[in-house]
């Protein structure tokens, strides 16, 4: 039976981050783990976007670059869907080092019609059309780590352009090959390419904390590696999941809303990882408001696999408004107490994790974890979903082997979630035959799989071109926006807008993040004033 022994709270940590061989001594100056900790978020604030931290899927984890086709995607995407994983917020998908494109003769990114025959703007519009969000990956070096893509050193604005041209929406920039590159100038030159590519996406740094990304990043994109690789391409590491688990909870001063500390992809669903395993690591995610990109085979899942990455629950604490990332209050080797982090509606998660064999009981005072010593709590357990109390001064807790209890304490013995979107497509595509004018819609259906009804999403009516209105119907739980566009006048030819639309969450009072869609209008003939 493991027994609590309190450790005082660290204000700096030795840090031994692994990178391709290196073994690099990081000293990192911590502060206090409390929201009001946050630096400025320039870049985030700018463009809306991840406010929350992204969810979704790459294929990494599970498949290296060997595997990564066209058709291996599209069937990731119907098994996003069809698994549940859509509708509990996993939204960002696409290939990883996916061998996808070459550069050309003329120096320009093409797609590499042979394993993607659609090209890569296809896919992007097959995601979309999938109420999905496109993520593709390229390197801030020469080339990318397997040397088999081209990296978009000297060349950062026109390959940036290539990727709004693709209509990506989120991009993994890796620091393979980038011997002799200065790392934050070189994020900051890509931050502007991307800003200049005029395509709003989430920038997703990958240095592996190389450069400590945590003290510049978030100027230049929304979440950024703390650590080594979470594992080799088709089997989970847990020793070394929980090893950068307690290596990024150390920088938990740093996160906020639109600036995430990336412990890596998940590794749940994987060979070689338990249940228990695969919850303590769920667990540990999203009490550190982790980015969650499910990282697994997901056509081939266990009921388990799929409970733990569909826990709504616990997803809930992920992506909690306020942006906190819980930390260890206490860690005595074989069992850690992790708090620190306040929920949008007065509730706090806990979560204590025994990392020994058989089981651990174990009191968790409730001045332990944010709340006064003598004050009386409900207490939801995320996994067993079950709700007790209200308990005075603390409450006993059972934890097995390699197990976590993922809690969420709060005043009242209600625990509402916060807003999962989900889409029925991020794409609208309409046609106009030309000559005379018309009028043609097309509709984007955004439900809320969280408990609030939402206010209803807004427009900047000035933010779209002269063919295009946006109405938005519907209320609460499911809005649609209604896009009309007017033909009178227009030429021959394509035309595209990008539509951002935006909203608070009515608890906390916070802002969403920004939801953008585009709109693509093809128009066959000239058409009459
Ligand atoms: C690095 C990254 C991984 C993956 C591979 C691709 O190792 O950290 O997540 O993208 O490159 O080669």
């Amino acid at each position: 039976m493991a027994t609590k022994k309190n450790t005082p709270c660290s204000t700096s940590a030795l840090l031994i981050i692994l990178v391709t061989g290196v073994t690099l001594s990081l000293t990192v100056a911590l502060g206090p783990a409390s929201p009001q900790n946050l630096q400025l978020r320039a870049h985030a604030d700018a463009d809306g976007l991840a406010l929350t931290p992204p969810m979704g899927w790459y294929p990494w984890n599970a498949f290296g670059e060997e595997p990564q086709t066209e058709t291996l995607i599209k069937e990731i995407v119907d098994a996003l869907i069809t698994s549940g994983l859509k509708d509990a917020g996993y939204a960002y998908v696409g290939p990883d080092e996916g061998i996808c494109f070459s550069r050309g003769p003329d120096g320009k990114l093409t797609s590499n019609l042979a394993r993607y025959p659609s090209g890569l703007r296809g896919l992007g519009d097959h995601i979309h059309g999938k109420g999905l969000k496109y993520a593709l990956y390229t390197d801030a070096g020469s080339k990318t780590c397997s040397t088999a893509m081209p990296g978009t050193k000297g060349r950062e604005f026109e390959d940036m352009r290539a990727f709004a041209d693709w209509r990506a929406d989120y991009i993994k920039i890796d620091w393979c090959n980038s011997e002799g590159q200065d790392i934050v100038k070189t994020y900051s030159l890509l931050g502007e390419a991307q800003r200049a590519a005029g395509r709003p996406v989430v920038h997703s740094l990958c240095s592996w904390g190389e450069g400590y990304p945590w003290k510049w990043a978030g100027a230049i994109g929304h979440m950024w590696r703390t650590t080594t690789d979470v594992c080799a391409p088709g089997q989970a590491d847990w020793a070394r999941a929980v090893r950068i688990a307690f290596a990024n909870e150390k920088l938990a001063s740093f996160a906020g809303p639109g600036r995430w500390n990336d412990p890596d992809m998940l590794v749940v669903g994987m060979p070689g990882l338990s249940d228990a395993q695969g919850r303590s690591i769920f667990s540990f995610w999203c009490m550190m408001a982790s980015p969650l990109i499910a990282g697994n085979d997901l056509r081939d899942m266990t009921r388990p696999t799929i409970d733990i990455l569909t826990n709504l629950e616990a997803i809930a604490v992920d992506q909690d408004p306020l942006g906190a990332q819980g930390h260890v209050v206490w860690n005595d080797g074989d069992v850690s107490l992790w708090a620190g982090k306040p929920l949008f509606d007065g509730s706090r998660a806990a979560l204590l994790f025994f990392h020994g064999k058989n089981k651990a009981r174990l009191r968790i005072a409730w001045d332990e974890v944010g709340f006064a010593a003598a004050d009386e709590l409900y207490v939801r357990n995320l996994w067993t979903h079950e709700t007790t109390g209200p308990h005075a001064g603390g409450v006993d807790v059972t934890v097995g082997g390699s197990d976590a209890a993922f809690l969420r304490i709060s005043k009242k013995n209600e625990f509402p979630i916060p807003p999962i979107l989900v889409a029925d497509t991020y794409l609208v595509s309409l046609r106009a035959a030309g000559s005379r004018p018309e009028k043609l819609t097309g509709t984007v259906t955004v439900a809320n799989k969280g408990s609030s009804e939402l206010p209803p999403w807004r427009v900047d009516p000035k933010s779209l071109p002269p063919w295009l209105s946006v109405e938005v119907t519907g209320s609460g739980k499911t809005q649609t926006f209604v896009n009309t566009v007017t033909t009178a006048g227009l030429k021959k030819g394509y035309y595209h807008s990008l539509v951002r639309a935006d909203n608070v969450e009515p608890i906390s009072g916070r802002p969403m993040s920004a939801l953008y869609y585009d709109v693509d209008l093809e128009v066959v003939r000239n058409v009459r004033k």
